[in-house]
């Protein structure tokens, strides 16, 4: 039995939108519940260099709209190494915080279960990033937003996809997910996704011009997840200059802009109601766990299971996909 006094926060790895709708909440809900809140800046780097300071429930007003984060974020090497998380827990000593709420992907996790394990502080995860690949929890905060950005854009390339009637191959994030690329694709009435999930089973470049995604359209669009392994946007683009120079071929690759913007009510509510879970999570002594969502209710999720790489895309999207792109 261990009494929590005060808790730090951080987000950590890219940025994502809805991030600050979760600092918002977790600060406040500590507050609601008598703990203390200690912002800690630009992710694990913060507690190896004590940027930290003290938040009060003020300190969080006006943000739930904010893309990015208030609390800055960084991928850190440092804390990678036993000697980074060594300085890391005495920064949590001297400050006296007594457990952590971190909000980010697949790399804070890592981060957090072993520094979890080897100092016996009690952490909890706010899934935090654009990509929506840990496993145990139906959306990440960030997702949605970033999705219903790239339909935008999708929208208006389109415009000039069939005015020129072009081919366009469209690059979007999700590091080696396909979650982004594959949801995306349906939701803008794109021709195909390609993605790595699919990689080892078929050449999907091949398979479409093979069901001649042209017979009935004279303008196509593509997603392309940005995994190496799909040869990304351009060199999908490159091969089709050799192998199909019939076709007149266009690259867009959507980049960061992915990732800013104010989020959408979806994250908005899912953070706010994961923030919530997380104080609730670590009241209740759970510890090394990820908040998730699945059917609408909160669950938590052991981080080694959260991290363990293996959340599948839904492979009935796929056939939806093909079936609508006639
Ligand atoms: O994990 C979020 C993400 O945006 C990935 O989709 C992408 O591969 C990566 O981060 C890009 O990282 P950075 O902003 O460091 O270039």
């Amino acid at each position: 039995m261990y009494r929590i006094n005060c808790i730090g926060i951080l987000t950590s790895g890219g940025d994502a939108p809805g991030m600050n709708a979760a600092i918002r909440s977790v600060t406040r809900t500590a507050i609601f519940n008598g703990i203390q809140v200690k912002a800690i800046y630009r992710g694990y780097k913060g507690l190896i260099t004590g940027e930290i300071k003290e938040f009060h429930t003020e300190d969080v007003s006006n943000i739930i709209q904010r893309g990015g984060t208030i609390l800055k974020t960084a991928r850190c090497k440092e804390f990678m190494t036993p000697e980074g998380r060594q300085v890391a827990f005495e920064t949590m000593q001297r400050e006296g915080i007594d457990a952590l709420v971190v909000i980010g992907g697949d790399g804070t996790f890592t981060g957090a279960h072993i520094f979890g394990q080897e100092y016996n502080v009690p952490i909890v995860g706010v899934p935090g990033t654009i990509d929506n690949d840990l496993w145990g929890t139906d959306s990440t905060i960030g997702y949605d937003t970033a999705m219903n950005t790239i339909v935008e854009a999708v929208d208006k390339i389109r415009d000039t996809a069939n005015s020129h009637e072009r081919l366009f191959f469209v690059e979007v994030m999700g590091r080696d997910a396909g979650f982004l690329a594959l949801n995306s694709a349906l939701a803008s009435g794109a021709e195909a996704a390609i993605i790595p999930e699919r990689l080892t089973k078929e050449d999907q470049l091949e398979e479409l011009i093979k069901n001649g995604f042209r017979k009935s359209k004279n303008s196509s669009i593509v997603i392309v997840a940005e995994s190496p392994s799909t040869g990304g946007a351009q060199g999908l683009a490159e091969r089709m200059h050799r192998e199909h120079p019939e076709y007149d071929v266009r690259v867009t690759i959507l980049g960061h802009l992915q990732r800013g913007g104010s989020p959408k009510a979806y994250d908005r509510i899912l953070a706010s109601r994961m923030g919530v879970a997380a104080i609730d999570a670590l009241l209740d002594e759970q510890r090394s766990i990820m908040i998730g969502i699945v059917n609408d209710e909160i669950v938590h999720v052991p981080f080694s299971k959260a991290i363990k790489d293996d959340k599948q895309v839904n492979p009935d999207k796929l056939g939806v996909l093909q079936i609508l792109s006639i």
